[in-house]
């Protein structure tokens, strides 16, 4: 599978030295405080479950599915609810994970639609963030790595829905998506 990648761009335990360090970031912000941790599925699953299991705040979990890639490299610039999350949110301080902010369409977008169920605050946190290709003005709060426009698979980001279980961050070789293109 490594001749899919031009190179591993973040390894495992750089990874996971950088989560230990938002986790402890995010928990002092929070102190005293719970939190409704909502993962943005599927990117974000790998990176969530080595967030919370390193939090030590109350945290509640919870899930959506929003979709704007499909198959695709493009953002659609739109985003549909596929799955919401089931907690009520009004009054709670809610945390947003997500595994990367390309075009900040999605996460602009999510924003502005959970914040008419009136949390008491909603902040975000990302592991990947791609200015360069930002089309929404949105900033995340947290960030893990400010990366350059490469396609980047693996710890939960896909292509094709493929690499999602890759405990490493590689760049696509672009032949794999050019193919389809
Ligand atoms: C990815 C990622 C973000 C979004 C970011 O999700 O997880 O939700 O795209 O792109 P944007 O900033 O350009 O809006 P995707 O729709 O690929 O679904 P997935 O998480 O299931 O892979």
């Amino acid at each position: 599978m490594t001749k899919d990648f031009l190179k591993v761009l973040l390894a495992e335990n750089e990874i996971s030295a950088r989560v230990e360090q938002l986790a402890a970031e995010i928990s002092k912000d929070y102190t005293d405080k719970e939190i409704i941790a909502v993962c943005i599925l599927k990117g974000a699953t790998l990176f969530y479950s080595d967030l919370i299991r390193r939090l030590n705040i109350p945290v509640k979990l919870d899930f959506m599915a929003i979709s704007s890639y499909g198959y695709g490299t493009e953002s659609t610039g739109e985003i549909r609810i596929k799955k919401d999350m089931e907690n009520d949110i009004c009054n709670a301080h809610v945390l947003i994970v997500e595994d990367i902010i390309d075009t900040g369409c999605t996460l602009s977008n999510l924003i502005e639609m959970l914040k008419q169920r009136r949390p008491a605050s909603i902040k975000t946190v990302c592991l990947l963030d791609k200015p360069e290709r930002r089309k929404a003005s949105i900033k995340p709060d947290y960030c893990g790595f400010v990366i350059e426009d490469n396609f980047v698979v693996g710890y939960g980001l896909d292509y094709a829905e493929k690499y999602r279980n890759l405990p490493y961050i590689a760049i696509l070789e672009p032949k794999i998506y050019e193919k389809t293109m």
